[in-house]
């Protein structure tokens, strides 16, 4: 990349999620128009976990403002796995539904995988299934997992052109990691999946034009782990106490990246803001692949 070093440009996840937001918008207002067809969206959601009351009740607003049909299902903390595959066979006969996601984590009795298999993959939204993973993995078209295209639409409108870029992902897990891995491979650049276990990870890191960090690991990500002039996409969603000793004295919480942001910054071309940046691009990635669920339902797409 020609970019050169700090301090980094920061990549507003709030322009590119309004954008898409904006054009899913007009999408359902031509689907309705022409087509009467309206994206119909069902959330499920089990248990009371704070951050994923949070998460599911933004994607029912923002579903609802784009003119979809959403329909969110709260299901009690002890629903028995028999009561939550009931639900999705019933959602997947729905016809006013387009779109499914079961909100994870799960409370631990219930089986994540059994519960996104059951899904079709055809209303598989969250790009979750074998089918969509395996897509992926094959190079064909499919419904591909929201945050990771989320990365990749932040990454195509700050840069550009990725061809033959050095992309190092952090963290393997099945909802960012692996399946950004793929998407940047299919993007053509040339990809490295660290994790954990990984030997000497900085250096790893500092090999990277990309750099996404998706390990849940608040600020483990340091400044010196970056090559100058590199684009630094922060997944993390992190719970922290204060810096300020007073108000972690009271219990007060913020929310940071994977990434050191303020040293990051000083040595990257461009970053993301966590919170700001790619978080806010799930949802609006997640209406977009509603959209298609519903038009390929039709064979409009
Ligand atoms: N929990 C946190 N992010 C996600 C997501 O993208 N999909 C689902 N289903 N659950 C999540």
């Amino acid at each position: 990349m020609a970019e050169s070093a700090g301090p980094a440009k920061i990549i507003d996840g709030k322009i590119y999620a309004e954008r898409l937001h904006a054009q899913v918008t007009a999408e359902v207002a031509r689907l309705k128009a022409e087509h009467g067809l309206t994206p119909g969206l069902a959330v499920v959601l089990v248990g009371d976990d704070p951050a994923s009351q949070i998460y599911v009740r933004s994607k029912g607003e923002q579903s609802k403002a784009a003119g979809m049909h959403s329909a969110t299902h709260r299901l009690a903390e002890q629903t028995t796995q028999a009561e939550l595959l009931g639900l999705v066979a019933a959602l997947n006969a729905d016809p006013a539904i387009h779109g499914i996601l079961v909100q994870l984590p799960l409370p631990k009795h219930l089986d994540e995988r059994a519960a996104i298999a059951a899904i079709d993959p055809a209303k598989d939204v969250d790009g979750l299934t074998m089918i969509n993973a395996g897509r992926l993995a094959s190079g064909l078209p499919g419904l591909y997992p929201c945050t990771p295209v989320g990365c990749m639409v932040l990454l195509r409108e700050t840069i550009g052109d990725l061809t033959g870029l050095r992309a190092v992902v952090v963290g393997r897990s099945m909802l960012v990691g692996r399946p950004v891995a793929q998407l940047l491979i299919q993007a053509d650049c040339t990809v490295t999946v660290a994790h954990s276990r990984t030997r000497d990870l900085p250096a790893v890191c500092r090999e990277a034009d990309i750099l996404v960090a998706a390990v849940g690991r608040p600020r483990m990500i340091r400044g010196d782990w970056i090559k100058p002039g590199a684009a630094v996409i922060d997944v993390g969603i992190n719970r922290v106490p204060f810096d300020d000793p007073v108000k972690a004295a009271q219990g007060k919480t913020k929310v940071v990246g994977d990434v050191h942001f303020k040293e990051a910054a000083k040595v990257a071309a461009w970053i993301t803001p966590a919170p700001g940046g790619v978080g806010l691009m799930t949802v609006a990635v997640l209406l977009q692949n509603t959209v298609t669920a519903a038009k390929q339902s039709v064979g409009l797409a």
